[in-house]
C-alpha cells in the first residue's frame, strides 16, 4: 500500500497528526500495535494546556471536551501546613482543562473513523527502511500477515517503547536522560473531589496530588519508591496516606470512595536529539518523556505534531522544506523549556530521603514562589502552557 505519511502509533501524537494532515488534504495511514479498547481505556494524566484546548476546538474535535472537561483557573500549593493559590487568570490570563488523555484519544479516533481514513489497530510496525531516502517504507504485521507501506515520510509517534527511535544508524540520535529516586502511585476512585482545584502538596511524608476526572471521580497520587510493589498498598493504607499528606489543619480534601484503578509509575526525564533522521520524524513520547508533575507530556506531543503538520503542508503545497528542516530545532526549544519546568516542579515538591538541608531549602523555594508576583507568574505561565 502507498500513502503520503505513514504514522506509527495511535496515541495523542499519532492521532492528532493524522487529524491535522487530513484537514490539510494530506493522506496518511495510522498503525497501532494494540487494539482499540486498549488505547481508549489506557489511564494517563489529564490536563490540557490552553493551546491544546484551542487546537482541539479549532479543528472540530472539542465538543465532548467542552461539555465534560473541567476548566480550571488556578492550582493550589500546600506546604508547611498552609495553602497558597496560584491564579492563572490573574497572572497570565489563561486557563487549563482537566480532561482525561484517553478521552482525547477517543475523540480523535471517532473523528478519524468518521471520515473513513485508514487507522489499523493490532498492526505492529516491525521495520523502518530507507528513512534517509526519498522512498521510505514501513513493514508491519496485521491479521497474521506481513504488509508494507511505501510513503514520502514516516512519523514515529510510537511512544517511549516504540521502534522509530531505533531506526537510525548508531550515533545519529543522541539521548539525554535523568532518573528520579521516586515514582507515583496513582488511583482513580468513585468519590467527589474534595477541592475544586488541583492540590500539589509537599509534605514531610512525601509528595501528594489531588486531581479529578469529573464531579464524581477523583484522581489521586502519592510519591512512593520507583520500584514500589503495589501489593504493599491496601486501599486503607492509600487513603490513610492521602489524608495525612493532603490535609492541613481544618481542611481535609480527601473524600474516600471505591478505588477502581491503581498503579505505580516510575519517573524519568528523557530527550532524543535531533527529532528527525532523513524522512523519519519523531514526535511525542517517542522523542521525549517528562515527569508528570508539570502535566506536560500530552501537551508536548500535541505541540510537536502541530509543527510537523504545518511543515508537511508547506512541503506539499509549495515544495518548501524550511519547516521540515527546522522541525527538530523548533520542537526541542519547547521540549527543553518543558523539561526544565517539569524537573523544577518535581524537585521542588518531592521529598528526598533524609536530606534535611534539601527539604528546608525546598520550603524556602516554595515561599519565594508563592510570595512573589514574578514567582507566581513564572509558574502560571509555564503550567498553563507557552503559546503555540
Ligand atoms: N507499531 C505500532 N504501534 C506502536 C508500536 C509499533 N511498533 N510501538 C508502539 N506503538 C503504539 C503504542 O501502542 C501506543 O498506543 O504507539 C502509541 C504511542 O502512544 P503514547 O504512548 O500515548 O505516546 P504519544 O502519542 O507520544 O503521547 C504522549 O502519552 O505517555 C503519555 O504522558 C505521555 O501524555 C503523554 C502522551
Ligand atoms: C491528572 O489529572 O492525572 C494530572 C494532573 C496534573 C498533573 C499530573 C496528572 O501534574
Amino acid at each position: 500500500m502507498r500513502t503520503q505519511v505513514a504514522i506509527i502509533g495511535a496515541g495523542p501524537a499519532g492521532l492528532m497528526l493524522a487529524h491535522l494532515l487530513h484537514l490539510r488534504g494530506i493522506d496518511s495511514i495510522v498503525l497501532e500495535a494494540r487494539d482499540r479498547a486498549y488505547v481508549e481505556s489506557r489511564v494517563r494524566a489529564g490536563l490540557l494546556e490552553q493551546g491544546t484546548v484551542d487546537l482541539m476546538t479549532e479543528t472540530g474535535v472539542g465538543e465532548r471536551m467542552h461539555a465534560q472537561g473541567l476548566l480550571h483557573h488556578g492550582i493550589k500549593l500546600r506546604f508547611a501546613g498552609q495553602t497558597h493559590r496560584i491564579d492563572f487568570q490573574k497572572t497570565v490570563g489563561r486557563a487549563v482543562m482537566v480532561y482525561a488523555q484517553q478521552e482525547v484519544v477517543k475523540d480523535l479516533i471517532a473523528a478519524r473513523l468518521g471520515y473513513n481514513a485508514p487507522l489499523h489497530f493490532e498492526a505492529d510496525a516491525y521495520a523502518i527502511e530507507g528513512a534517509d531516502s526519498a522512498h521510505p517504507k514501513v513493514r508491519f504485521r496485521h491479521g497474521g500477515k506481513e504488509h508494507e507501506i511505501d510513503c514520502d515520510f514516516i512519523a514515529g509517534c510510537d511512544g517511549f517503547h516504540g521502534i522509530a527511535r531505533h531506526a537510525a544508524p548508531e550515533g545519529k540520535f543522541a539521548t539525554f536522560s535523568h532518573e528520579y529516586p521516586f515514582g507515583w502511585l496513582g488511583i482513580l476512585a468513585e468519590s467527589p473531589p474534595g477541592s475544586d482545584e488541583l492540590i500539589y502538596a509537599n509534605h514531610e511524608r512525601g509528595f501528594a496530588l489531588l486531581t479529578m476526572r469529573s464531579p464524581t471521580v477523583s484522581r489521586l497520587y502519592l510519591q512512593v519508591a520507583p520500584d514500589e510493589d503495589i501489593a504493599n498498598w491496601s486501599d486503607a493504607r492509600i487513603w490513610d496516606e492521602l489524608h495525612r499528606r493532603l490535609s492541613v489543619p481544618g481542611d481535609d480534601p480527601v473524600i474516600e470512595g471505591k478505588i477502581f484503578q491503581k498503579s505505580v509509575t516510575p519517573m524519568r526525564s528523557f530527550v532524543t536529539e535531533p527529532m528527525r533522521y532523513g524522512r523519519l520524524f519523531l514526535a511525542g513520547d517517542a522523542a521525549h518523556i517528562v515527569p508528570p508533575t508539570g502535566a506536560k507530556g500530552l501537551n508536548l506531543a500535541v505541540a510537536d505534531v502541530r509543527v510537523l503538520a504545518l511543515a508537511l503542508e508547506d512541503f506539499y503545497t509549495r515544495g518548501d522544506e524550511c519547516g521540515l528542516d527546522g522541525y527538530s530545532e523548533k520542537c526541542l526549544k519547547r521540549v527543553w523549556r518543558a523539561q526544565h519546568f517539569s524537573w523544577w516542579m518535581t524537585t521542588m515538591l518531592h521529598r528526598y530521603d533524609g536530606d534535611a538541608f534539601d527539604n528546608r531549602r525546598q520550603i524556602g523555594e516554595l515561599e519565594s514562589v508563592v510570595n512573589s508576583q514574578a514567582g507566581q507568574t513564572y509558574l502560571a505561565e509555564n503550567y498553563s502552557g507557552l503559546p503555540f
